[in-house]
């Protein structure tokens, strides 16, 4: 998957810009505030989801404009196709020549994966941020897991007001049965595919992770639970899940919030056996959060056969020469768009291309 050709106008800072990139690795570099995330943002937009940073698309539009308008030649699935993007009184979608009712309608067409300098929050912040990460990693995958998480947390939510009313009505003790079944049985499914995933992303991260450090360092990744539930298959871990919740009973009652399962869970992220978050360098904890964006972008290779397109903001700066020159020259056969204030990267570049913008334009 490749962008061919980008057209973007009246988008953020940028009036008018019309790139041509390369399939490998294009460069976008300039000063701060010149328009090199806004470039990367609009490109990201045609992957239907959210920006990866504006809460309202009205930010999206310049300041000078009451809309704005994007075009995007691309290769996907092994043919040419051609978008674009209105965003004005909402979002108008266009795929070759036909009108989508609405974003869903081109999700799936163009695939990326973004990294931005929020995303080591992946690997600095508490287990929210990571379990966020894989639960709409897997949902990409697999859209009837998204149903099923959404379905777990509102059991969890039912059973948590059970829990509160409880303390003052003894009599419905017995309906938490009910609960704890259905919790139960979405927690077995979201836990094995949970496994299962990070089972397959540790195959690309360990050798991504290594990569970047010259084979010096070596990270682990592993689902970490706070209460062990054990089971080789669906059913065992459905029955010990149900026990886990019947034994948290009355300390949950005393608290009036469910503590077992996987809403309490974690993906731990170890280099060289020392947990990331606590002990990694500046330049470790960057890596890492690389590994987890690259290695998504290839377990989504290996389920579609598509290679999603990698935008990676603003990735160079903390890392030394050598992880530079990893990213740089031993990505291969992939389109990534990297951002960078200093033109010094450019000139390790071996194979790419490079663009330069200031004050949102192409210089
Ligand atoms: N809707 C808008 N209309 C006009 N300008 C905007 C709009 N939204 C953002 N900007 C401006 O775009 C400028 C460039 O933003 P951008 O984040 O792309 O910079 P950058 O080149 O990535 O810089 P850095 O190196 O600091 O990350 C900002 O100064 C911002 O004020
Ligand atoms: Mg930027």
């Amino acid at each position: 998957m490749y962008v061919k050709q980008l057209e973007v106008k009246n988008f953020r800072n940028i009036s008018h810009i019309n790139i041509d990139p390369c399939e490998g690795i294009n460069i976008i570099y300039g000063q701060n505030a010149q328009g090199k995330t806004n470039l990367l943002e609009g490109m990201w937009l045609f992957t239907g989801c959210r920006s990866f940073r504006a809460s309202k698309d009205a930010e999206l539009i310049n300041f000078n404009s009451t809309k704005a308008n994007l075009y995007m030649d691309f290769n996907a699935y092994d043919r040419d196709q051609s978008a674009s993007l209105e965003i004005g009184e909402g979002r108008k979608f266009i795929l070759n020549g036909i009108k989508q009712k609405s974003a869903s309608g081109i999700m799936g067409e163009f695939l990326a994966v973004v990294f931005s300098p929020e995303h080591l929050s992946l690997v600095k912040d508490g287990p929210y941020e990571r379990r966020r990460f894989l639960d709409i990693a897997i949902s990409q995958l697999k859209p009837k897991y998204g149903v099923t998480l959404s379905q777990y947390n509102k059991a969890i939510a039912q059973r948590n007001v059970l829990l509160k009313d409880v303390q003052f009505h003894s009599e419905l003790y017995d309906t938490l049965d009910i609960w704890e079944e259905r919790i139960a049985f979405f927690a077995s499914e979201i836990i094995r595919q949970r496994i299962g995933y990070i089972n397959k992303l540790s195959q690309f991260t360990d050798e991504i992770y290594s990569g970047l450090s010259s084979e010096r360092e070596k990270l682990i990744i592993e689902y970490s639970q706070q209460t062990v539930v054990y089971g080789d298959d669906k059913q065992e871990l459905y029955e010990n899940m149900k026990n886990q919740l019947y034994q948290s009973r009355r300390n949950d009652i005393t608290t009036g919030f469910t503590s077992v399962g996987p809403h309490r869970d974690d993906l731990s992220i170890k280099i060289d056996s020392l947990p990331a978050r606590t002990y990694g360098s500046q330049g470790q904890q960057r890596s890492a959060a690389l590994a987890l964006k690259l290695g998504e972008a290839a377990v989504i290779r290996s389920f579609s056969g598509q290679q999603p397109v990698a935008f990676l903001d603003d990735v160079m700066s903390e890392l030394d020469v050598s992880r530079q020159n990893y990213i740089l020259n031993h990505i291969k056969d992939w389109q990534v768009f990297i951002t960078c204030c200093d033109p010094s990267a450019v000139q390790n570049l071996k194979y790419g291309k490079s663009f330069e913008i200031e004050n949102g334009r192409l210089k």
